[in-house]
């Protein structure tokens, strides 16, 4: 009798894990879960792995704006290069964080905040025009900075952007 309740409790026990293990992992799928940013994370990064995850023929207005932003990095790191001042006319901001993304689960508190850093380490660099060189590679740093979080791909490229002296 003992033996008998001993095993039914140890299967209930069992069947009961099993469940919410099962529970959890379709939760980790839908990304539906908002009781743990570390799953939602999970996710970003998974899908965030490297450039070729979004279509190329059909980029979401996020990545068009990325690709925009990474090319004017590229030429205003080339005109500080040349001793030139940058101004905010010829490289306005581009307002990437209000468009559409690949993976719309990026688009959460933290994501934001990432945002509002690097558009304030943007406006900073035209600023400081004498200290350009400076100003713009913690430009660079805020855009590192958010793909850690949420695109890890492009880091590589992104790191070449900046002006090592
Ligand atoms: C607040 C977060 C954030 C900041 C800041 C940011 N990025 Fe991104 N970036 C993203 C996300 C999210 C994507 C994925 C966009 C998509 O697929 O729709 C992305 C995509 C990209 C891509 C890949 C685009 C493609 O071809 O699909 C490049 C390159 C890139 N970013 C470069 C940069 C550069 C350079 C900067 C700084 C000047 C920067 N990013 C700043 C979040 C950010």
């Amino acid at each position: 009798m003992k033996i008998k309740s001993i095993i039914f409790l140890s299967a209930l026990f069992f069947a009961l894990i099993y469940s919410c293990s099962n529970a959890m992992d379709k939760n980790k799928e839908q990304s539906q879960s908002n009781s743990s940013t570390e799953k939602i994370t999970d996710t970003i990064d998974e899908s965030c792995n490297n450039e070729t995850i979004k279509d190329p023929n059909n980029p979401k207005p996020m990545a068009l704006m990325m690709r925009e932003m990474a090319k004017n990095a590229q030429l205003i790191k080339e005109l500080i290069a040349k001793g030139e001042q940058v101004d905010s006319l010829k490289f306005p901001f581009i307002r990437f964080y209000l468009v559409e993304p690949t993976d719309p689960s990026v688009l959460e508190p933290q994501f934001y905040e990432n945002a509002r850093l690097f558009q304030e380490a943007y406006k900073a660099l035209f600023k400081h025009p004498k200290e350009q060189t400076k100003y713009y590679n913690l430009v660079i740093g805020k855009c590192v900075n958010c793909h850690q979080s949420y695109c890890s791909g492009p880091l590589k490229r992104i790191r070449k952007l900046i002006i090592t002296p």
